[in-house]
């Protein structure tokens, strides 16, 4: 059994949840942004974070790119080593959200099983997962970081979206989309997942 956690006991902590939720006047909870790369789930992380904060609400971001130079920096973009991903993340946004923080986790996360995964380690309401909606096209063009440049010539392989699948959400709570051929700006997709969370408690 070397190598494996075994014969381990749980521990309680006088002081749970409630009381740090009490402390804080503020529920914890997950913000699962997922979606093509240059779809935007970095840009509404940071505006939400903002929004809230302003409001006076506690939150962190959990950046996709930002973990894999430290917590993560041992895996690959390989389906198993992106599974592997998202449950520590899904582990680590459970322990913000358990310590009373908006916790906004913001990966492409393109497997549903994966993403499914997280969800389950929460209770209903406290995982809430929004889709970013946009044409692949577009997310294309903006091409922040000339990723996609270097995939769509094979210089990166197993791109999301390209030589690599995405599977967007079934069931997800909120969906950001285009409108009248617009993206939403930072703000109004900010105000999208404010409103929601206002609404649901
Ligand atoms: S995943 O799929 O959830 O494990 O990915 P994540 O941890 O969110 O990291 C995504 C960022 O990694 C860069 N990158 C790639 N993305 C997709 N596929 C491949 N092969 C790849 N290689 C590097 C890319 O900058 C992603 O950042 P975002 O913010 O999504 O553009």
């Amino acid at each position: 059994n070397i190598g494996k956690s075994t014969n381990i006991l749980w521990h309680d902590c006088p002081i749970g949840q409630s009381d740090r939720q009490m402390l804080l006047g503020q529920k914890g909870c997950v913000v699962w942004i997922t979606g093509l790369s240059g779809s935007g789930k970095s840009t509404l992380a940071c505006a939400l974070s903002r929004e809230l904060h302003y409001r006076g609400h506690l939150t962190y971001v959990l950046d996709g790119d930002n973990l894999r130079h430290g917590l993560n920096r041992d895996l690959s973009f390989k389906a198993e080593d992106r599974a592997e991903n998202i449950r520590r993340v899904g582990e680590v946004a459970k322990l913000f959200a358990d310590a009373g923080i908006i916790c906004i986790a913001s990966l492409i996360s393109p497997y549903r099983r994966d993403r499914d995964a997280c969800r389950a380690l929460l209770p209903d309401s406290k995982f809430i997962e929004v889709f970013m909606d946009l044409p692949l096209q577009l997310c294309e063009s903006r091409d922040p970081k000339g990723l996609y440049k270097l995939a769509r010539t094979g210089k990166i392989k197993g791109f999301t979206g390209i030589d690599d699948p995405y599977e967007p959400p079934v069931n997800g709570e909120i969906v950001i989309k285009m409108k009248d051929g617009e993206c939403p700006s930072p703000k109004a997709m900010a105000k999208q997942v404010l409103c929601y969370l206002e609404e649901n408690g």
